[in-house]
């Protein structure tokens, strides 16, 4: 594993925090002083300081069997009473946690005490339905309340929650109800995107179809697309009928630091996702601290709204835990962001007066093609701070970011992490540090981070080589779910003891961090992550398939687009006339396999793949070809002039 860096140095610009902004800032240059001086008892002061424990802990990392770490393992917290209850009793129960606003502009203002008392309710039905501690629930919902509600009714008691993304397929889900054996899953009848409504409890009966573990005892479904739905009797519940008529009494009682909070799947560089694990208390540290000091937080006025959907990590970081833990007001919204117009976000931050905006630099790439008019309707003055998260955000997005949504001096953080990392581990301190265009820049307090060349030594000063964590952090993940295995090989085989992120990285003259990208087979399609070998395998499985390759080519909008090379059989050959059609065939196919997000931008008919004398396939040349550039070295492969007769095939 080699990493390029072809990172054309950019024109490196600075941003000084304004007076102003440093002057109410949140953050403040003696949290790196006080975490450089004592790490753990600098996380142990986070610990205590932002959050409440029921049995205060007295050890604050145990890493004597490395790579399982615990943190906090003696105390004991609820999570949710964390995110709800002691707002409430701290006087703040009127004040708005969600202004959810739905697609087709139906609304809800849902205050901390109203949300209090759902997510009891919620708690009643689930402990009902005999769901326990430890017990895990699967999450299928569209972008509603009861998404949140849900994820902290199953936090509440103890139990796990699995968070499905609601694009994901019927096979995706199934696959991810068998894997956590969940018991429960809870979903809605549909959800609206672009101006439809699309079928969620539809995909569960097919899944639940397609489970090999026929662990699900019970569907809860929310009502909110209306739409025709199968409804079984013995296994179906309506949210409206339970939920609503449960009572609002609910005692919760705290759980261990380490007891497991939930599972969130991700792709790997193999076929099968990852079920990372995340527990309690050092998750809900870390996530509260970032939350509160990268977005520079002040909860009495702030309206913050992160764009995540809840079936990501940023979703349940930064929508759902790190704001509540804090007593944020936000904005929860439902549907896609040019619908029913192409100014909808910016109407949405106007409406609400949004003071921080946390999104991803592919929607920012397209709010740029779209042009600086669309968001100069809109009254956005109340904005900021602007936060960007997924993938490199390019210096020219950056600057367009700041100038146009902005309104040219507000901060942008640009922040490095992970579904595995839990919360942001890379980022400027607003109102600290000076801000570079491009670069994610620095390890936040209590983080250590360095840059390692491929045989493990350092890189001194300036330099590139790949990422990796130093030390163990609060809300490192804990495993990968049944498979200890796995979980060592992919990130603490490489260099033992220090955490390997798969990320190429670069250090510049001033110490500031530029990320590269993934040095895996693991793609990044607007921010989110797909495997190569996964979305192989679902073209293989095509009957008309003889042989795939997969690449992540560089798209000026995505960041980069799945890319696909196919052998037929010859069998097939002959049957598959239309190569176009063939290619939209497969296109389609591995949507409905694995989800809209995994649909190849393209998928090439071609006769051979470039392969070393071993059989592997070059992936590289295959990205210089989709990419559009001359095709690199191809001295190793098995036959030199394959990539001639594929380049014809290509054009
Ligand atoms: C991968 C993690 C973290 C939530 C969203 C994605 C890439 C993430 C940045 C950034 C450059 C970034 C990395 C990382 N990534 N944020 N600010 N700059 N790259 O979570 O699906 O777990 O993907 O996203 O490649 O490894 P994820």
């Amino acid at each position: 594993m080699t990493v390029q860096i072809d990172h054309a140095l950019e024109e490196i610009r600075r941003f000084r925090p304004s007076p102003e902004f440093a002057a109410q800032a949140v953050a403040d240059e003696r949290l790196y002083e006080a975490a450089a001086a004592d790490r753990l008892g600098f996380w142990a002061d986070q610990a205590r300081e932002l959050l409440q424990w029921e049995k205060p802990f007295t050890r604050t990392l145990d890493w004597s069997n490395p790579p399982f770490a615990k943190w906090f393992d003696d105390g004991e917290l609820n999570v949710a009473v964390n995110c709800l209850d002691r707002h409430v009793a701290a006087g703040n129960g009127d004040r708005v946690a969600l202004h959810w606003e739905g697609e087709p502009g139906d609304s809800r203002d849902i205050t901390y005490a109203e949300l209090t008392d759902e997510v009891k309710r919620a708690a009643n039905v689930l402990e009902g339905l005999g769901v326990g501690e430890g017990d895990r629930v699967a999450i299928y919902l569209p972008m509603i309340p009861e998404a949140v509600v849900s994820m902290l009714a199953v936090a509440r008691i103890g139990a796990v929650h699995s968070v499905v993304f609601g694009g994901f397929s019927a096979d995706s889900l199934a696959s991810r109800i068998d894997d956590a054996e969940a018991s429960l899953v809870i979903t809605a009848d549909g959800g609206y995107r672009k101006g439809k409504v699309f079928p969620l409890k539809p995909v569960v009966d097919e899944a639940l179809g397609k489970t090999e573990k026929g662990t699900v005892q019970n569907v809860l479904v929310v009502r909110r697309g209306e739409n025709e739905i199968a409804w079984d009797d013995a296994r179906d519940q309506w949210w409206h009928e339970t939920v609503s008529a449960a009572q609002a009494e609910h005692t919760a009682r705290g759980f261990g630091a380490e007891h497991p909070l939930f599972i969130l799947y991700t792709s790997g560089t193999t076929g099968k996702p990852k079920g990372i694990l995340h527990t309690s208390g050092g998750y809900l540290t870390q996530a509260a601290f970032t939350h509160k000091n990268v977005f520079d937080l002040h909860p009495e006025t702030d309206v913050y709204w992160c764009t995540a959907d809840v079936g990501w990590v940023t979703g349940h970081s930064y929508v759902v835990y790190g704001p509540l833990a804090n007593g944020a007001t936000q904005v929860l919204y439902e549907g896609t962001p040019d619908t029913p117009h192409p100014g909808r976000w910016w109407e949405i931050v106007e409406k609400y007066k949004v003071s921080i905006l946390y999104t991803a630099p592919t929607a920012i790439r397209s709010f740029m093609k779209l042009g600086r008019r669309i968001p100069q309707e809109f009254n956005l003055r109340s904005l900021r701070l602007l936060g960007s998260v997924g993938e490199p955000i390019n210096p020219e997005a950056w600057i367009w970011y700041r100038h146009v949504i902005g309104g040219g001096s507000i901060p942008v953080v640009d922040t490095w992490w992970q579904t595995e990392t839990g919360a942001i581990m890379i980022s400027a301190l607003p109102g600290v540090t000076d801000l570079k265009p491009g670069s994610a820049q620095v390890p936040i307090p209590g983080i250590s981070i360095d840059i390692l060349s491929d045989d493990g030594t350092p890189v001194e000063g300036e330099g590139g080589g790949l990422l990796v964590v130093t030390e163990p952090w609060p809300s490192m993940l804990r495993g990968i779910w049944g498979d200890p295995e796995r979980f060592k090989e992919t990130y603490w085989e490489k260099f033992g003891d220090k955490y390997f992120a798969g990320d190429g990285a670069r250090r510049d003259e001033d110490g500031d961090i530029w990320l590269l990208g993934r040095v895996d087979d693991v793609m990044n399609v607007s921010g989110h992550r797909l495997s190569t070998a996964e979305i192989e395998s679902s073209l293989v499985a095509h009957p008309w398939t003889a042989e795939a390759a997969v690449v992540g080519a560089s798209d000026e909008t995505t960041g980069q687009a799945v890319v696909a090379f196919v052998i037929l059989k010859a069998s097939q050959a002959e049957q598959v006339t239309d190569v176009a059609e063939a290619a939209d065939e497969l296109r389609r196919h591995v949507a409905a396999q694995i989800g809209a997000i995994a649909r190849p931008r393209q998928v090439f008919i071609v006769n051979e793949l470039p392969k070393t004398r071993s059989g592997k396939i070059m992936r590289r040349l295959l990205r210089d070809l989709a990419e559009g550039r001359e095709v690199g070295d191809t001295t190793t492969l098995a036959d030199t002039s394959i990539m001639q007769v594929i380049s014809a095939q290509v054009r």
